[in-house]
């Protein structure tokens, strides 16, 4: 049974318990709205580790826009199912004021790659990002904590996070899951009409293949997408778009792209 966690301090008690002391913790951080890139995280981390601890918090900080985060689709009692369904042992929820007790006063802040890609779009929205990750690492002192691919601009602040900050945690990186259609699997996938929901397959499909950046840029644009970047960066092609105000995020390996897809 998923055990539901809102404090700091029930997490900590039950930390220093002996029987907690000597066991691998995996640790999964959310914003909630679980689908199954979160699943596969969660089988990883409950197939390595001897207790898995999931956290849904909807971070605030690392949402500059209101509407952005009022619209998250967010679902507490289907994540606690989920949690259960897939074996969690641990689901930690906290409220905000328990996370930021001094409101956001400190915070961690990048200042190169951070400003880059989707942080040149969403200012301070790593800062965000960073600071919750460093209190959850602290507070569950996880042996390893997992990471999607997806994100890989977040992925590697965290990796350098951990790297600077001597933290003492192993990063797992997962691999993207996609859609049949090749579309990424996100949470705001949910929040797409059925027409946007087919017409956001192309997004994929162009990141995807060989062409310029600047000719998918084109292509999404007369398609009725508002793209925010399409960029080629350490051996990657990283993409955001926008399709009637939902933002979507993707990247994929250069030497992946595909010769067609007309
Ligand atoms: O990727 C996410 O879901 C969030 O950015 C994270 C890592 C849980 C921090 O709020």
């Amino acid at each position: 049974m998923t055990r539901c966690l809102h404090t700091v301090g029930a997490w900590r008690r039950l930390r220093v318990r002996a029987d907690l002391d000597n066991l691998e913790i995996g640790f999964v951080p959310t914003l909630g709205a679980l689908h199954r890139g979160h699943a596969s995280l969660i089988e990883r981390s409950l197939a390595q580790n001897d207790v898995t601890v999931l956290s849904v918090f909807l971070n605030p900080t690392q949402f500059s826009d209101g509407a952005d985060l009022e619209s998250y689709p967010a679902s507490f009692f289907a994540d606690r199912e989920t949690a259960e369904r897939l074996g969690v042992d641990y689901l930690f929820c906290p409220s905000s004021e328990e996370m930021y007790p001094n409101g956001y006063r400190y915070r961690v802040v990048e200042n190169e790659l951070s400003r880059s890609l989707c942080g040149e779009h969403r200012p301070g929205h790593f800062d965000g990002v960073l600071t919750v990750v460093l209190k959850l690492l602290h507070i569950i002192r996880p042996t390893r904590a997992y990471f999607g691919e997806k994100d890989f601009q977040q992925l590697e602040l965290v990796r350098g996070l951990v790297r600077d900050f001597f933290l003492d945690v192993a990063i797992v990186a997962c691999p993207t899951l996609r859609h049949e259609d090749g579309l990424a699997v996100s949470s705001r996938n949910a929040l797409l009409s059925r027409p946007q929901r087919r017409q956001a397959a192309l997004f994929a499909a162009l990141l995807g293949s060989r062409r310029q950046p600047r000719e998918i840029r084109r292509e999404l644009e007369a398609k009725g997408f508002e793209v925010e970047y399409i960029q080629d960066s350490t051996h990657r092609r990283f993409g955001a778009v926008r399709l009637g105000g939902i933002r979507l995020i993707d990247n994929v390996p250069l030497d992946s792209l595909m010769e067609e897809t007309r």
